[in-house]
């Protein structure tokens, strides 16, 4: 079996670098392309208007970073993005450091912009430079993935100064940017705390799986990644039920699932296979959580029982059944 792991691995990784587009991309591309034409139309007449912005939220594996990757990088208008040694620059998308302290975080994006200082500057001097520089690179945009850093490791009064410095840079008169946000769902509660800053922000929905009404979907994709990797899908693969245990071992996300498909897939590959089949997620499930089958929501009767995010987590027996949702 061993000899087939090289050829195996790279169609999974293969396989895992396609981009199979969903409702909420396409959402997410009309509410962005929306902005972006507002905004080249105020530029073109001269003005500085205040620029409004996008907040993605969706738990972990929901294909967040994805989504927005996809719509900015891969944009018809070949959208520029922040590159070394090039002073212009439409886009300027950053992971949110850890711990995302407001000097911290500008001081990150000063040395991204190629313009490194010195810890001890002040944060206000620091955002001062942040703009300066969004100014002279006429940047359009500002995408913080991992956004929900901001809530949970600053205090109150340092969220407050999160908050205000978002809104400041949307507000700019001499450069407005506008801001993408996208994070986990402890990110609402920075934007909610405060009205002004969530007025500016329109959420693109990011619902969670729903076997009624993304069952089509997710059978296309079965359809698409077994085709590309040239193997055949059982039919049982394509009913409602078989369905409804994969978006619920992908707790509900959509970014998961096609992950889960992926590493099937690889499964059906190591094994000398060429069926897609119910055993290949079996194994692809017990293989990504080191759970035992009765834990498996390919086995189990009661799939809607577990818990599928847990890792290793023992074989139930009295006093350790499957955490109900
Ligand atoms: N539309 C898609 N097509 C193909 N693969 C996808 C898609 N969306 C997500 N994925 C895959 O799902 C996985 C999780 O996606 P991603 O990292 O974007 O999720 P996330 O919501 O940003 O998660 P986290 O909050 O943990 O950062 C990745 O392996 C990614 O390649
Ligand atoms: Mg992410």
């Amino acid at each position: 079996m061993t000899t087939h792991i090289p050829a195996a691995a790279k169609i999974v990784a293969d396989l895992k670098a396609r981009f199979f587009p969903t409702p909420t991309y396409r959402q997410l591309q009309l509410e962005f392309d929306l902005l972006l034409e507002q905004r080249r139309a105020n530029l073109r007449q001269g003005r500085q208007q205040e620029v409004r912005g996008l907040l993605v939220v969706a738990p972990s594996g929901a294909g967040k970073t994805t989504l927005v990757a996809r719509v900015l990088r891969q944009h018809p208008s070949g959208l520029r993005m922040l590159t070394e040694g090039e002073e212009r620059a439409d886009i300027v998308s950053m992971v949110v450091p850890s711990p995302a302290t407001p000097k911290g975080v500008g001081l990150d994006m000063l040395e991204a912009l190629g313009y490194p200082l010195r810890r001890d500057r002040s944060a206000h001097i620091i955002w001062q430079l942040v703009k300066t520089q969004f100014a002279q690179r006429q940047v359009l945009f500002l995408h913080l993935d991992e956004a929900q850093d901001f809530s949970r490791h600053n205090n109150h009064n340092d969220r407050h100064a999160v908050i205000s410095t978002l809104k400041s840079l949307t507000q700019s008169p001499q450069w407005p940017v506008g801001l993408i946000l996208s994070g986990t769902p402890e990110l609402l509660d920075l934007v909610n705390m405060d009205a002004q800053l969530a007025r500016r922000l329109k959420p693109v929905e990011h619902r969670p799986l729903k076997t009624s009404v993304d069952g089509g979907m997710i059978t296309a994709a079965l359809r698409q990644y077994a085709a590309a990797a040239d193997i055949t899908l059982d039919d049982a693969l394509c009913k409602p039920r078989f369905v409804h245990r994969l978006v619920h071992a992908a707790d509900y996300c959509f970014g998961i699932l096609v992950e889960m498909i992926c590493e099937a897939i690889g499964e059906v590959l190591l094994a000398g296979e060429d069926i897609l089949s119910t055993k290949s997620f079996v194994t692809c499930f017990s293989r990504r959580s080191g759970c035992p089958e009765g834990l498996n929501p390919f086995v189990v009767e009661d799939f809607l029982a577990l818990d599928v995010r847990r890792l290793l987590q023992p074989e139930p027996g009295p006093g350790n059944q499957g955490r109900p949702r």
